[in-house]
């Protein structure tokens, strides 16, 4: 029977008995942070167990994934040298939720394998706990076990529990005898270690909560929860020894010996690597497929020893370049149908292995070296120092227990406490570092939070929702427990997709929900070097500092800011393409509505080259190209003709990032090819400083609708002009020569109306003793002197008073024609008619200018004039 029809079995006979068929839970366990992996079917029904959560059903049969590795049940260092070790394994269940208890749990488990499956009741042999004398009756009694068939074992083996708090209880036991050929005794006896008599199916009667303190509280009904490994009942039902024989497998280890060139069972130490990958490909490409990705810390760091291992055994087996990846597609074909995850991942999770594979491929080499090198220096029975296990660690990536996986079988041992301390210094380093960098302002709280749980995870170069531990909260400046609606406050994750604001590029925003709450996330900033600080709100419910967050970053948003960061790196290295190399970048700004680019240069950029500019950043645009990213160390970057950044800081590892003829050190995040930039248009350039020019550039959407705006405004000045767009600048330039022309007509006009005026205005002039007076009030005269001499001009004897009104004020001015000058003055004259309209004034005898401020006494003061001339 092939492993995934007893899979289908084992789920059918358990809904045929009305349980309720549930898929496996995430690898991840959600809202649990006691647990770093799901490692039992019941994990998904913890809640339930405690009384704490209810389901539509009370009865349940699941076939859960699983991983034990890290925590409290692990088995990596077992993997590959045992028969029965995984890291990852799938565990068929079934549960009851205060529903049935004992006596249906051990009548089920009973019928389904010695009925549905056929198995040999004489070769099964059972254990209760040895103070459960009601399931040692139902096994005896109701069953009818032999009593040479049960034995009664103590807690160690027969008290079963998920972690060191949560639901637990007492269990029952089933093992099948592989027969007398194999060595081993069953259990409670000296040869219980032996292989013979081997564990199927547990069945834990669930009664207690255990505390911190170890207490056991009852849970409020008793419960079933069972499991039987799926790898284990395979090999039984096909009739193999070795789970690792059974169908599902050998075709896993076919494909790992097909790219390795080995051949299985050529020699026992090959057969344990090509087993090791088997196994490890499963635990690896699970846990990508539930959104973990490698890291230093935490779950992602228990994924990078797993990979680490398999590319170690990879390289015992002679491959020198990544290929675990490949293996990926044979383990869809295998598993993909019932996990659909696996099929929907695959393309993400075979890229993700490869990158990391390549990684560790570059170290590899030199680590191996030096570990060899340290086992002649310490020769048998010695010690590898704590300071060369920390170079492992640091330099090379080797997690010590990769190191300790190739000394196994050595007499070498290791100094884990001087590696303890050297990972201490490090730490105390990195903390006098951020002394020195101005950071000392920030929250002791921040600093606290960084030191417990080591630097964020980024998951957002390749994913924008994900799922992180919240790790802490820091309100006012104060660590706190829990926040409330309305309640302002930084958020911080073991991981997260949000980007923190650096290298020019601001922080994303976006949404962390929990089960209770949601904090809307205004900015994300990138503290003490590598802590991801989420700054927002709580908008609804509470949040707590503990348990699991989904963190999901505005999309739209962030490929706004790609989009402008990656035509920042094309537009960077066209102006060293038009300006010259002596293009340097000084100052950088990404966010979603544009680009803002410093950078040397020492005089205004011409129209046309920025025109070409422009269009060569639009051209690399078109070309396409797909942008990609590759870590490596600063010295092969810099080989590699990357632009990095003077004064920047790096650590041993960069990011580079090339886009076409774009090569530099970057953090930020960017389209997949550069087509996705869209359009892309120059909206200023600027002078900011001596030397230092500013571009500012939009693209995309922005740039689209900047050029909408544009040809709007064009279409409406061309209706205007009622002319076709590409007409409108020759019908202005047109427009603006007619308008010209007539401006010139109208001063001529204007010229000859006023000539035309004044001939009007001499008229008016009357005889005061022989003597010709001319006062009048005047309006709209640009020069009173021109007005005064022209007037004179036409009077040709006279004496004249000109005065105009100017909004709260009287300007006035006096002449007298040369004949006159001896008997009348022209200064004396505007004087006094100034003063009546409250103002001063004189002048010379023949023209003089006055002001006052009552324009309303000008009438008045015109008429004064006459008495004045007679004397
Ligand atoms: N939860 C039990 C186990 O993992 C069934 O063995």
């Amino acid at each position: 029977m092939k492993t995934s029809e007893i899979r289908q079995k084992f789920l059918d006979y358990f809904a045929g008995h009305g349980h309720e068929v549930v898929a496996s839970s995430s690898l991840v366990p959600h809202g649990d942070p006691t647990l770093m992996f799901t490692n039992a079917g019941m994990v998904q029904f913890k809640h339930v167990f405690l009384g704490n959560e209810q389901r539509p059903y009370v009865t349940a049969v699941s076939s859960q994934k699983c991983v034990r590795a890290g925590g409290k049940h692990n088995d990596l260092e077992n993997v590959g040298h045992t028969a029965r070790h995984h890291t990852f394994f799938e565990m068929l269940g079934n549960f009851s939720f205060g529903d049935y208890f004992k006596h249906e749990a051990i009548r089920y488990a009973w019928e389904f394998l010695t009925n549905d499956l056929k198995l040999d009741a004489n070769r099964l042999f059972v254990t209760v706990f040895e103070e459960d004398d009601e399931a040692y009756d139902i096994w005896t009694k109701e069953i009818g076990i032999p009593t040479d068939k049960i034995a009664r074992i103590g807690a160690k083996d027969n008290f079963w529990s998920m972690g060191d708090t949560g639901p637990c209880g007492p269990c029952s036991e089933i093992f099948f005898d592989h027969g007398e050929d194999v060595w081993g005794g069953p259990p409670g006896t000296p040869e219980e270690d032996g292989d013979r008599f081997i564990e199927i199916w547990n069945l834990v009667f669930m009664q207690y909560d255990r505390d911190e303190d170890g207490n056991l509280t009852p849970l409020p009904k008793p419960s079933v929860d069972t499991g039987m490994g799926l790898e284990r009942i395979a090999a039984v039902m096909q009739g193999v020894h070795n789970n690792y024989d059974i169908d599902l497998f050998k075709n896993l280890i076919a494909a790992a010996c097909r790219e390795t060139g080995i051949q299985f069972g050529d020699s026992a130490e090959q057969d344990v690597s090509l087993r090791v990958l088997a196994d490890h490909l499963r635990s690896v490409a699970f846990l990508m497929a539930d959104g973990v990705l490698p890291s230093n810390e935490g779950r992602g760091f228990v994924l990078r020893r797993i990979l680490r291992r398999a590319c170690r055994h990879g390289r015992l087996l002679g491959k020198q370049e990544a290929f675990i990846y490949k293996l990926v597609d044979t383990l869809v074909k295998e598993m993909g149908n019932h996990f659909a995850e696996l099929r929907e991942g695959q393309a993400n999770i075979e890229q993700v292995i490869r990158i990391e594979e390549e990684r560790f491929i570059k170290t590899l080499d030199k680590g191996l070296k030096l570990v060899e090198q340290a086992v002649n220096e310490a020769g048998e029975g010695g010690v590898i120092p704590g300071s060369t296990l920390f170079t492992l660690y640091d330099t090379y990536g080797f997690p010590t227990d990769l190191t300790a996986d190739i000394l196994k079988g050595s007499n070498v041992g290791l100094d884990m406490d001087g590696f303890e301390s050297c990972m201490e210094e490090q730490r105390q380093r990195a903390r006098a570092a951020w002394g020195g960098s101005g950071e000392a302002s920030l929250p002791k709280a921040l600093f606290e939070l960084r030191e417990k749980h080591g630097p964020t995870e980024f998951l957002g170069y390749t994913t924008l929702a994900a799922e992180g531990v919240i790790t802490g909260l820091i309100k006012d400046g104060e660590a706190t427990a829990g926040l409330n609606e309305g309640d302002e406050a930084w958020l911080v994750t073991n991981q997260t997709p949000f980007y923190g604001e650096s290298g020019g590029q601001v922080g994303d925003t976006g949404l962390i929900t929990t089960g209770d709450g949601e904090f809307v996330v205004s900015d994300t900033k990138k503290l003490l070097s590598d802590l991801f600080v989420h700054v927002g709100k709580v908008r609804r419910g509470s949040i707590k500092a503990q348990g699991i967050a989904q963190l999901s970053v505005g999309g739209e948003r962030r490929d706004a800011i790609r989009r402008n960061h990656t035509a920042t790196h094309l537009m960077h290295a066209v102006l060293r393409d038009v300006l010259g190399e002596h293009v340097k970048q000084a100052g950088s700004l990404v966010n979603p509505e544009r680009l803002r680019f410093d950078f040397s240069h020492f005089q205004p950029i011409a129209r046309e080259e920025l025109k070409d500019i422009e269009a060569k950043v639009n051209a690399a645009i078109w070309a396409n190209d797909p942008v990609e990213t590759n870590l490596m160390t600063q010295d092969e970057a810099i080989a590699s003709g990357a632009m990095a950044l003077f004064g920047e800081k790096y650590g041993d590892e960069v990011r580079v990032v090339s886009a076409g003829f774009s090569t530099e050190l970057c953090g930020g995040t960017h389209v997949k090819r550069t087509g996705d930039i869209g359009p892309f248009r120059i909206v200023s350039e600027t002078g900011i400083a001596a030397g230092v020019r500013r571009i500012e550039a939009v693209t995309g959407p922005s740039a689209y609708q900047s050029f909408v705006t544009d040809i709007d405004t064009l279409n409406e000045t061309a209706g205007a002009l009622k002319v076709r767009p590409f007409e409108a600048n020759d019908a202005v330039t047109a427009l603006q020569a007619k308008l010209k022309e007539a401006e010139k007509e109208l001063n001529s006009l204007r010229a000859k109306q006023a000539t035309g005026l004044l001939d009007d205005l001499v008229k008016t002039a009357v005889e005061v003793n022989g003597v010709k007076l001319l006062a009048a009030e005047v309006s709209g005269v640009k020069d009173m002197r021109d007005f005064m001499d022209k007037a004179k001009g036409k009077l040709k004897s006279g004496v004249l008073v000109f005065g105009m009104k100017n909004g709260p004020k009287v300007q006035l001015v006096a002449g007298v024609t040369a004949d006159l000058v001896g008997q009348f003055h022209a200064g004396n004259i505007v004087r006094e008619v100034a003063t009546i309209c409250g103002g001063k004034g004189g002048g010379k005898p023949d023209m003089a200018m006055a002001g006052g401020t009552e324009p309303d006494k000008l009438k008045q003061a015109l008429e004064s004039v006459a008495s004045l001339i007679q004397g």
